[in-house]
């Protein structure tokens, strides 16, 4: 297993809001995490990247507790986009990307032809050649998310966590960015875990599914079987058909309605 959280508990003031979630993720997987507004699924990834510290449990990389590995070793390993992401006003996309070369950089942070390198593959991957001088707070919504995509890239790390990585994006740019996900993980070996909303996005770019509701794994399992319209009903309080994609042997969500809770 190269990333597990163990009985993770999370409390913001005194709220619990995590409640004993465990995720194992092997060497090699796309794991999605699904589940409703406010269940938990940024602050689980937030804490498998150690941005946060959970109140108990434990996090283990390739083994080895996080709680006692330095930043840079970890940065090494591991990059996260996190869901809301801020960069200061007057910095180009190429700067931007070149931030995540840092933790491989040693004594005096310089920058050398490999890491050159690096930074035009992840700038080319993610189509902003055109726009690499471009200032990151000039560039539309679904640009700047591509270049904190090509950021993480350029860090060259085994495992990427990315928190909802098709926010707005426009489809045929959903569609490039699960597909250069899916390579990334096919060609590079990359272990993926990522939040998405869109279920049929989700059974059909990961191998795994975790679904978390209220602050707890609902329930986990292979993607492709994963839709059942019990777990629906119970996590996302909807009705739908569910179809089956024979060439890409899954089965889709065609949502039909919401159901109200019953009111107690
Ligand atoms: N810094 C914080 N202080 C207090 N409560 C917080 C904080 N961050 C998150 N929460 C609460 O923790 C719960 C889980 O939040 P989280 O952001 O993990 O949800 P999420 O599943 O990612 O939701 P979304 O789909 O809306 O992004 C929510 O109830 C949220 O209000
Ligand atoms: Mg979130």
């Amino acid at each position: 297993m190269i990333l597990q959280g163990k009985n993770i508990y999370i409390n913001y003031n005194k709220k619990e809001v995590i409640k004993d979630v465990s995720i194992d993720v092997r060497k090699g997987e796309i794991v999605a995490i699904i589940g409703p507004n406010g269940s938990g699924k940024s602050t689980i990834l937030k804490t498998l990247s150690r941005t946060l510290k959970p109140n108990k449990g434990q996090i283990l990389l390739e083994g080895n507790n996080i709680k006692a590995m330095n930043t840079k070793a970890i940065a090494q390993k591991l990059a996260i986009l996190p869901q809301v992401r801020s960069v200061p006003g007057d910095i180009s996309v190429e700067a931007l990307v070149s931030y995540g070369r840092y933790p491989h950089l040693g004594f005096g942070h310089r920058l050398h032809k490999q890491d050159f390198e690096i930074i035009d593959w992840a700038i080319e991957k993610t189509d902003l050649t055109q726009l690499r001088h471009r200032f990151v707070d000039t560039l539309s919504g679904g640009e700047r998310q591509r270049a904190w995509i090509a950021m993480a890239l350029a860090q060259n790390p085994s495992i990427l966590l990315l928190d909802e990585p098709t926010t707005f994006l426009d489809i045929s740019y959903q569609l490039e960015t699960l597909e250069l996900i899916k390579e990334l993980n096919e060609k590079l070996g990359l272990t993926i875990v990522m939040v998405l909303h869109d279920l049929n996005q989700a059974v059909r770019y990961s191998h795994k599914i975790y679904a978390l509701n209220k602050g707890k794994v609902h329930c986990f399992g292979e993607s492709n079987s994963f839709l059942n319209e019990e777990f629906l009903k119970d996590v996302f309080r909807i009705e739908g058909d569910i179809v089956e994609d024979q060439a890409n042997k899954c089965h889709y969500l065609i949502p039909q309605k919401v159901v109200q809770e019953a009111k107690p």
